[in-house]
């Protein structure tokens, strides 16, 4: 018998409720900011911890939208930054010219992934580039990058859940939790 991924966790950090909330808060306000712009409204989803909260977030935006995914290289097995970012899955679109892209983030860490990303995409010609994470770690910041829009802001803890991954599990869980000690031993 397979045990439950529930058992690895110590404690949950941000519960469903609490994470449906933010979301909804987050979605009228990107409806209230986007909906006098003309352009398309592009939000830009990054592999593969977004999915979960893009799926939500998207359900619960009104305005007319576009989705779209980009993958880049994050932490291996550990729970140390990997440093550099590379691309893995790139953004094809013909003409960006009149495209404001959202990028759709899970957390905020160093800060060097969207920091990166940003200028990225502004390269490609976009009209604009914001971005929105669900969860922000101010503390770990090692470039100077300020996201648009957060549901977040938590302390210096590694967390798991709603899309987030320690070595590739505990993605499913439903909520953002921390593991127990022993797990990353
Ligand atoms: P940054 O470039 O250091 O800001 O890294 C951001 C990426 O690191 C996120 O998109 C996550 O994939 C990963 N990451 C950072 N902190 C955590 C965490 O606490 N749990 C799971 N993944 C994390
Ligand atoms: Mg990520």
């Amino acid at each position: 018998m397979r045990k439950n991924i529930k058992d690895d966790i110590d404690h949950i950090l941000l519960t469903e409720e609490q994470i449906k909330t933010a979301v909804k808060e987050l979605a009228g306000k990107i409806d209230e900011y986007y909906g006098n712009h003309d352009s398309r409204l592009l939000l830009l989803g990054i592999l593969k911890g977004s999915v979960v909260f893009m799926g939500d977030l998207m359900k619960q935006i009104s305005i007319p939208v576009e989705i779209d995914f980009m993958k880049v290289s994050s932490y291996g097995s550990g729970t140390a930054s990997a440093g550099s970012v590379n691309i893995i899955l790139d953004l094809y679109r013909k003409d960006l010219s009149n495209t404001e892209i959202l990028v759709v983030e899970d957390i905020i860490d160093s800060g060097k992934t969207l920091n990166y990303l940003v200028g990225y995409l502004k390269l490609k010609g976009a009209k604009s580039v914001r971005t929105c994470t669900l969860l922000d770690k101010p503390e770990r910041r090692e470039v100077d990058f300020n996201t648009d829009w957060y549901c977040f802001r938590i302390p210096n803890e590694f967390v798991v859940g709603y899309g987030l991954d320690f070595d590739e599990k505990y993605r499913a869980l439903p909520y953002i939790g921390v593991l127990k000690p022993e797990i990353y031993n």
